[in-house]
């Protein structure tokens, strides 16, 4: 199956890349003037679920574009198409592709292409992290300070920007220094790879996280909601880190001013 995904990331991604430039159709989501879709992201999600569907055709699929597919499998596949669809319509060259898979509710599997870097991360439960075949693992980081740290934004951010921009502000005097890149699964795979110390976002969805999440906690690191619980992919808050430098972000995160 890691082979399976593997090959379906390579295949979209490399058709991603191939498309920059080139989009015809760009739309507004319903509602949200910020969330772009073009028909790139909409042609990479068919031929992902096309591939799986194949060999797998009794599978459950919970993908962006196209929504759930569900035949009350165990199995469930949780596709991101494009991830980074703002970058990509810019022509700015931070996107990805991202998949994962759940067995009765657990991601099992996880694999992240971004093909301008030519990286695959990959990650299968409680057998390690790679890039490009090889193990990676967080950094050894330990001090806020000395921290390089990266979040999103919500396409929703004008309804509600305070608290975000409070949560930015309190970071940006504790940290070294903050990135904003534009997709959360290459974050969270930039965390992994320990090339990023912690990354925290307010309103995620199941498909930007599921890959990323399984692929940081493989290379040692920790995911939680705000507050330090245990959180899921199906919960918006995302807290991702080294492990060492989590009780320090809780902290900065807790603060009400
Ligand atoms: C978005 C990116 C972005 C994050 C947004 C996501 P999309 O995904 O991951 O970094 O800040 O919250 O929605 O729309 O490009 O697939
Ligand atoms: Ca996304
Ligand atoms: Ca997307």
């Amino acid at each position: 199956m890691i082979q399976l995904a593997t090959e379906a990331a390579l295949e979209a991604g490399r058709f991603l890349k191939m498309s920059v430039g080139k989009i015809k159709h760009i739309e507004r989501k319903q509602g949200q003037e910020l969330n772009l879709v073009t028909e790139i992201d909409k042609k990479s999600e068919e031929m992902i679920i096309r591939k799986i569907k194949q060999r797998y055709p009794h599978h459950d699929f919970l993908a962006e574009e196209s929504g759930s597919h569900e035949k009350q499998s165990d199995y469930k596949w949780v596709i991101d198409p494009l991830d980074g669809t703002t970058n990509f319509t810019h022509g700015f060259p931070i996107f990805c592709v991202s998949i994962a898979l759940e067995v009765k509710g657990e991601v099992v599997l996880g694999v992240v292409y971004d093909p301008n870097a030519d990286e695959l991360y990959s990650a299968e439960k409680g057998k390690g992290a790679t890039l490009n075949g090889k193990p990676i693992r967080v950094s050894t980081v330990s001090k806020l300070i000395e921290s390089i740290l990266v979040t999103g934004f919500p396409y929703t951010i004008k309804d509600n920007p305070d608290e975000i921009m409070r949560h930015f502000k309190n970071f940006l005097v504790e940290a070294q220094a903050i990135r904003r890149l534009g997709s959360a699964a290459l974050d969270l795979c930039y965390v992994a790879a320990g090339r990023l110390d912690g990354f925290w976002e307010a309103s995620l969805h199941p498909w930007d996280m599921a890959a990323g999440v399984l692929i940081v906690e493989e290379a040692g690191g920790k995911f939680t909601d705000f507050r330090g619980f245990p959180s899921s992919i199906y919960k918006k808050q995302l807290l991702a880190t080294n492990g060492l430098i989590h009780e320090h972000m809780i902290g900065v995160l807790g603060k009400s001013k």
